[in-house]
């Protein structure tokens, strides 16, 4: 199981901050274990790694076997929770080069994600002369971004081949019974997985919403659900140690000092789409009430050579925590050169991972230095295993985050507020006083 250390917070923050942050973390793991807190009709995520429907797992791998004969593309519509953790897992397990790559499984194309006429038209070319199928996933089934996406991708793929097959390549991912989706999906008769009524959009990942991608993409989504079962058992410890209160516990402790930035680093490019993943995670359950940490990423060394100097030296209100991992994906070893001229004889022999390493252990002593607490989560191999614990181990960690914050967790009202903008001045129907109230300040 991955583990959390607090060595690097240790110069910031007392035994009696610690101490007084531990009592408020308890009571809040215990109101989400016992599912009496703000949001409680959204916990079907807890104990999803050991109850999920095994009907449905069973069909998604059918389903992902089929697209994979059938399709050199796999079109994935969403936006948000019913997007990004299957982009994060994909990258981060295969590649993020992983549609460059030549391999048996499809290319998994994301759209749906953005408004932008210049990105679908890439990949409406990108899909040009390519077999394609499209998983289309919107739990609400109304979300304005995939929904005109799925218009436009809908029309194209029954120019393609016939509104009949097209029906046979189209895969919906949305409520059991609800929504605009769910009504398309009936009439035409596309096969459709649920997202539960109990997992809102960013705890969903390990639904079909983020397993169908994967497992198109080739990924074990077997070991997924076992490496989250794992943290399930151990995130479920009523004790200061299970790990996820600790995490917890840290960044806690850290915002009652007013750092109330986040920064998650990490050393792999892998770990891009999970940083993003992490960030919708933490600032949208925890964004509320005029609280909460402000959530950003940063991908090193190479942001080092960017951000380097505000993180060193800037404005003092972060916090980093660094997720690291024992074994490299893969390794390259570094050649001895005879005449030595650029001066690296001196790594010859040692493998780039163990670079790395010590690049993130010098980095870590110097933001201490610099002002910046340190808090690592260090995991074993990048593998499906591993990206389970973690997925389920920030969910939880979340969780209990924020109840000790004093927030619903669960819910996003604050989601709503560009759309009435947007809806207003796009003119949609009911609309139009707002629509007027706004024009004037345009
Ligand atoms: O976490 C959330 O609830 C949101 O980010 C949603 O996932 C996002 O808005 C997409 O919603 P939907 O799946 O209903 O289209």
């Amino acid at each position: 199981m991955l583990s959390v250390s607090l060595d690097g917070i240790k110069p910031f923050v007392s035994e009696s901050d610690m101490n007084e942050v531990y009592y408020d973390i308890e009571k809040a793991h215990k109101t989400l274990a016992e599912q009496n807190g703000a949001g409680n009709e959204f916990l079907g995520w807890i104990d999803l790694p050991r109850d999920y429907d095994k009907d449905e797992l069973a069909r998604i791998k059918s389903a992902a076997v089929r697209i994979q004969k059938d399709s050199q593309v796999l079109l994935v519509i969403g936006i948000g929770g019913s997007y990004l953790g299957a982009r994060a897992a994909i990258e981060f397990i295969k590649s993020p080069f992983y549609n460059q790559k030549k391999k048996a499984t499809p290319d998994v194309l994301f759209v749906g994600n953005n408004l932008s006429p210049a990105y679908i038209s890439d990949i409406l070319e990108l899909i040009k002369d390519r077999d394609f199928s499209i998983n289309v996933i919107s739990k609400s089934g109304t979300t304005t971004e995939p929904a005109i996406a799925f218009r436009l991708f809908k029309n194209e793929i029954e120019k393609r081949y016939g509104v009949s097959e097209a029906a046979r390549r189209i895969y919906a991912t949305t409520d059991r019974s609800r929504g605009v989706l769910k009504q398309v999906a009936e009439a035409q008769g596309y096969e459709t997985f649920v997202v539960p009524d109990d997992i809102g959009g960013r705890f969903s990942v390990l639904t079909a919403v983020g397993l169908l991608p994967c497992a198109v993409a080739g990924l074990d989504i077997d070991a997924t659900l076992e490496g989250a079962r794992e943290a399930m058992e151990a995130c479920a410890a009523m004790s200061g140690t299970n790990p996820a209160r600790v995490y917890a516990m840290g960044r806690n402790a850290l915002y009652r000092k007013g750092y109330n930035v986040e920064v998650l680093a990490y050393y792999e490019p892998n770990f891009r789409f999970m940083g993003e993943w992490w960030k919708q995670l933490y600032g949208e359950s925890e964004g509320k009430e005029r609280k909460g940490i402000f959530p950003a990423s940063i991908e090193l060394t190479a942001d080092l050579h960017s951000m380097g100097q505000y993180l060193q030296d800037g404005e003092r209100k972060l916090l980093e925590t660094v997720v690291t991992f024992d074994r490299p994906i893969k390794d390259i070893i570094i050649p001895a050169q005879e005449n030595d001229g650029d001066g690296l004889n001196f790594l010859a022999g040692q493998g780039l991972h163990s670079i790395n390493a010590q690049a993130f252990k010098g980095t870590m002593l110097a933001h201490i230095d610099g002002g910046v607490p340190n808090i690592e989560i260090a995991c074993g191999a990048p593998n499906e295993h591993t990206l389970g614990q973690l997925i389920y181990f920030f969910e939880l960690a979340c969780g209990i985050s924020g109840y000790t914050l004093g927030v619903n967790p669960f819910d996003q009202p604050g989601v709503e507020e560009y759309k009435i903008n947007m809806f207003a001045l796009l003119g949609k129907k009911g609309y139009e006083e707002k629509r007027e109230e706004l024009l004037k300040r345009l």
